[in-house]
């Protein structure tokens, strides 16, 4: 078996090369995220650059197996924020320099929706002249809706692939046409097509994923040649029928090591992709995201979902955050990054080098 060493001299990744890296420790896990520290330096620099993140709303059409907003779970108040509020937190991001917000919900479809967004896109644009850049995570849509939301502005998109294998993919959601791997790939190849900077991601540590199954993920990504990547370990919630399974689970500190070291992999597959640290590896290390950056990822999300919505969108359980106001979560993660030693990029769009690089060859 080849040593991480040699892997990481040779550079060039293959499944078998990927599970080695996976399953090191000690010193050669070590390596590994020495290496993906490096790496990140040399082709993203020691930049993180913070993209507001507004929880629209809590309705959703789905029933993901994982997930604590799903359709079926009636225990949360379902909200959805007015275009007053969402302008409001615009403009919080706008005036402390993020330069970039998310704005994320659960799915829902439809013209309704299609045209809401739509429409505050454009009130977006209007109340900060164009200086605050969009990134949509809503889902799966229509082409035509993809393409109404381009023209309004918003030219990045993060839509999860949540797990690669298609088989897996099955176990982890209501078998139904609803819940579709093939038309989850077809979202995303129809982003793509239009032009969109593409973000995704997997779950870390579901039941039923195998070691070779995060392999596959890794190289997914690469294949489909993503823009941006959000990955974090999966964190069980009670009211959700995957919960049952939760006895066979690895421990919550194994997921985060699993998903810190997938976050340094990817880094160092490739080099030039904006990277997440996520609030899921917060939810389990009190210094989860300092550390997702340390090896490799370049993304911070400061909530700006307005406190009274944020007990209504808890996906996983233990999110942090629930308190705290947008001021808050700014303050407390300065302070966070510059312990990492890295430097946030205020005032940057921070597009993705990766897509510059792709789309200008
Ligand atoms: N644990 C971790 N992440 C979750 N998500 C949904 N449910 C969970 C969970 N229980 C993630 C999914 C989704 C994103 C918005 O939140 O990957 O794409
Ligand atoms: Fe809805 Fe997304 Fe949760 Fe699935 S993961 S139930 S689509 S919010
Ligand atoms: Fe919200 Fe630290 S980022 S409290």
């Amino acid at each position: 078996m080849l040593s991480v060493n040699k892997i990481l001299e040779k550079g060039d990744f293959d499944k078998q090369a990927i599970l080695v890296l996976l399953n090191s420790t000690g010193n050669e896990r070590q390596l590994l995220f020495e290496k993906a520290k490096e790496t990140k330096a040399k082709y993203v620099g020691r930049k993180v650059y913070l993209r507001g993140l507004i929880e629209y709303s809590n309705y959703c059409a789905k029933n993901c197996l994982y997930c604590g907003i799903r359709a079926g779970n009636s225990r949360y108040v379902r909200y959805q924020m007015t275009d007053e509020e969402v302008l409001e937190a615009a403009e919080f991001a706008w005036k402390n320099r993020y330069a970039s917000i998310v704005i994320q919900s659960g799915e829902r479809t439809g013209e309704t929706f299609a045209a809401t967004i739509e429409n505050l896109l454009h009130k977006i644009t209007a109340k900060t002249g164009g200086a605050l850049h969009v990134t949509l995570s809503l889902g799966e849509q229509s082409e035509e809706t993809y393409l109404r939301w381009y023209a309004a502005g918003a030219h990045r998109y993060l839509l999860r692939i949540e797990v690669s294998n298609p088989l897996l993919y099955q176990k982890l959601h209501p078998v139904d046409k609803f819940h579709d791997y093939q038309a989850r790939m077809e979202a995303l190849k129809c982003l793509k097509r239009i032009g969109f900077q593409v973000g995704t991601g997997v779950m870390i540590g579901l039941p039923f994923q195998t070691m070779a199954d995060l392999a596959d993920d890794l190289l997914f990504f690469r294949e489909f040649d993503i823009d941006m990547a959000g990955m974090g370990p999966y964190i069980e919630h009670e009211h959700t029928p995957l919960f049952q399974y939760s006895r066979e689970l690895l421990p919550l500190r194994d997921r985060f090591d699993l998903a810190l070291k997938m976050v340094a992999i990817l880094r160092i597959m490739m080099k030039d992709i904006n990277i997440a640290a996520t609030t899921a590896m917060q939810t389990i290390d009190g210094q989860g995201r300092e550390k997702a950056l340390l090896v490799g990822a370049n993304v911070i999300m400061p909530n700006l979902t307005p406190v009274k919505y944020r007990q209504d969108y808890l996906l996983y359980e233990n999110k942090p955050c629930i308190d705290e106001e947008a001021e808050e979560c700014k303050s407390c993660l300065e302070a966070r990054i510059h312990m990492a030693g890295d430097e946030i990029a205020y005032g940057e769009w921070g597009d993705s080098k990766h897509f510059k690089n792709r789309t200008t060859e």
